[in-house]
């Protein structure tokens, strides 16, 4: 997934792009560039790596000119190189394009042009775009524009500048993200609200087909026949501030020190506990649609899948609906058995997974209601499915997902506290428990949040582990595989997650002295089933870190690594048991020197298949 920005105005375009760009480099950072329009022609600076190498050539070549295109990306057609960085001109010189998606006929279409006598220097679908624009061009360029998306497959959020038509900035999306911010005589486009943010707060989403002419006065929104489509202005609530760092080293560690905020933030004004009620009208559903409900699929990716297996216990345990967990990847290709009976739940932080996208159109091309849990705010799956429910965890810049998760997770309870009382199985006295328990959270969460001190000194213990293994049982099991990917994913560290009661069956092969074994025991139906894995690994002289409960003395007996958090009631537990996990991860990614917010390899949001 790459960042786009672009700027028409009075000022300098360069300035405003390359603030935007920094703000966007959390969406892919292998390559960028910048092109104005100045002095007639179209100038164009771009750098291999990250935005400080396209900082270096500007300062040695400022870039003029009040209106312009800039582009970071993450490499999906061409390797990362200064020839493939966007952004991409066509023959003539006359046309610049940033383009952000896959262009999948992009092969045909270049053969196409190629044909007609048209010259590529990239290997990059995006400068096919480039010359399709060029192709089309007869002497109105929004037209070319539209056009060329026409004969276009595949996802595209694209920005075009051209000295055709100098005083315009055109934009177009499909699948990809792409927002429009309207300025005092300056006008924005870009990829995320971040980018744009300290400049205005008033917003316009595109949807997909639908492009945008810029001018220095204002936007107009047209569909690909041309039609002028009415929009609605947004006004964006976040504060630039919230954007930032907040004094924090790492926005994942601002972010991570934020949950206690996010969970008072997601649960909102949905709970009254002395009525026992949960309040989701967002979602769309009656009490009748969910004494009905048969089967409930939960399909999402990575992080969010995780969350939606910890909902999958939580939704069966409390409302007694049979819950499928599913990948999107898996779930849109495998012929689900799928139909108006099922309630389908996407989960999705930034609305903009393509997997997750694509699911959720499967689902509701079998007729499914689906019901969106997202924290992007006018995102494509909030968009588009049926009923949304916001998490209200704010932006979340870190690629490692940690507040969105535990928002997720928030989500998750309500919904079956709710599904419980709606179906008659979760009466007032549990209601009430369960709501006051989620009110005491945030405060949980802050002690846990205290115990980074020793969460450090275990860091400093393992953090040259080759391979760690994660153990969880129960509802803590889900809780293990998203600990596992917290650290693989920041510190390049393998690591994988097992039901503990399986260790038996084939893992326990895998330890000894140089495996850490992370190990959920905190209080629990099954304690003394994870105290028995405990001594299992022990015995093979594997190196046991311990999760458990404030007070427990007994996993003393069996080592000193030992992380203790408050008590909460079961079914809660992963909201406080994830906590010290991420700051684990977090402190040995850093002991590693990796790159915490910007992971090798990883983007924020993979808005391609
Ligand atoms: C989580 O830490 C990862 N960055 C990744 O697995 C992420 O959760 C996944 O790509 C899904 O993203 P989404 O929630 O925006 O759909």
């Amino acid at each position: 997934m790459c960042g786009i920005v672009g700027y028409i105005g009075s000022g300098e375009a360069t300035e405003y792009i390359f603030d935007g760009l920094k703000r966007l480099e959390y969406r892919g950072y292998d390559s960028a560039g910048i092109a104005t329009i100045t002095n007639g022609g179209i100038d164009r600076r771009r750098g291999e790596g990250k935005l400080v190498n396209l900082e270096k050539k500007l300062r040695e070549q400022p870039l003029a000119g009040s209106v312009g295109i800039g582009h970071t990306r993450w490499a999906t057609h061409g390797r990362p190189t200064e020839f493939n960085a966007h952004p991409h001109t066509d023959g003539s010189g006359k046309i610049s394009v940033v383009h952000n998606g896959i262009i999948e006929n992009y092969m045909p279409l270049k053969e196409e042009l190629i044909e007609k006598g048209h010259r590529f220097v990239s290997q990059t679908d995006t400068e096919v775009l480039a010359h399709l624009i060029e192709d089309e061009f007869k002497d109105d360029l929004e037209a070319a524009v539209r056009a060329a998306l026409k004969r276009v497959e595949g996802a595209y959020a694209i920005g075009v500048i051209s000295t055709h038509d100098p005083d315009t900035l055109i934009a177009g999306r499909k699948s990809s993200p792409l927002i429009l911010g309207l300025g005092d005589n300056e006008n924005f486009i870009a990829s995320d609200v971040p980018a744009i943010l300290p400049h205005t707060r008033k917003i316009i989403y595109l949807d997909d087909e639908e492009i945008a002419v810029l001018t220095r006065s204002g936007a107009t929104v047209k569909d690909l026949g041309g039609n002028t489509v009415d929009k609605k202005v947004e006004t964006i609530e976040w504060n630039p501030v919230l954007a930032e760092k907040g004094g924090y080293d790492h926005f994942m560690l601002k972010e991570i020190f934020e949950q206690p905020q996010v969970i008072r933030n997601t649960i909102g004004g949905r709970t009254d506990e002395e009525h026992a009620k949960i309040y989701l009208e967002e979602m769309g559903l009656s009490v009748e649609d969910v004494k009905k409900l048969k089967h409930i699929y939960i399909v999402a990716c990575g992080t969010a899948y995780y969350s939606g297996c910890v909902g999958k216990y939580m939704i069966e345990q409390l409302a007694r609906v049979q819950v499928e967990v599913d990948f999107a990847s898996e779930f849109r290709y495998r012929n689900p058995i799928v139909d108006e009976s099922t309630l389908v739940i996407v989960i999705s932080q930034s609305g903009e997974t393509a997997d997750t996208l694509a699911a959720l159109r499967e689902a509701k091309k079998r007729g499914a209601r689906v019901i969106g849990i997202v924290n992007v705010k006018g995102s494509s799956i909030a968009r588009e499915v049926d009923g949304v429910l916001y998490i209200h965890a704010g932006p979340e810049i870190g690629v490692a997902s940690t507040k969105a998760y535990m928002a997720m997770l928030i989500a998750l309870i309500l919904i079956a506290i709710q599904f419980g009382r709606m179906r008659e199985l979760v009466d007032v006295p549990e209601a009430r428990r369960l709501i006051r328990e989620l009110k005491r959270l945030p405060r949980l969460i802050e002690r846990t949040l205290a115990d980074v001190g020793n969460i450090q000194e275990i860091a400093e213990t393992f953090f040259e582990a080759r391979d760690f293994l994660y153990l969880g049982r129960g509802v803590n099991f889900p809780t293990a595989m998203e600990g596992a990917l917290k650290l693989k994913e920041i510190s390049y560290i393998h690591a994988e997650a097992y039901a503990a009661g399986e260790m038996k069956h084939g893992p326990i092969a895998l330890i000894d002295r140089n495996m850490p074994v992370l190990c959920i025991a905190t209080k629990s139906a099954t304690y003394d089933k994870v105290l028995s894995n405990i001594q299992e690994v022990k015995a093979r002289e594997g190196n046991v870190i311990a999760l458990v409960t404030d007070g427990d003395e007994e996993i003393l007996k069996f080592t000193r690594d030992v992380i203790s958090v408050p008590e909460t009631e079961e079914i809660l537990s992963p909201i406080v048991n994830v906590v010290p996990m991420q700051l684990l991860a977090y402190y040995i990614a850093l002991r590693r020197g990796s790159d915490v917010d910007q992971p090798r390899n990883l983007a924020k949001s993979v808005t391609v298949e």
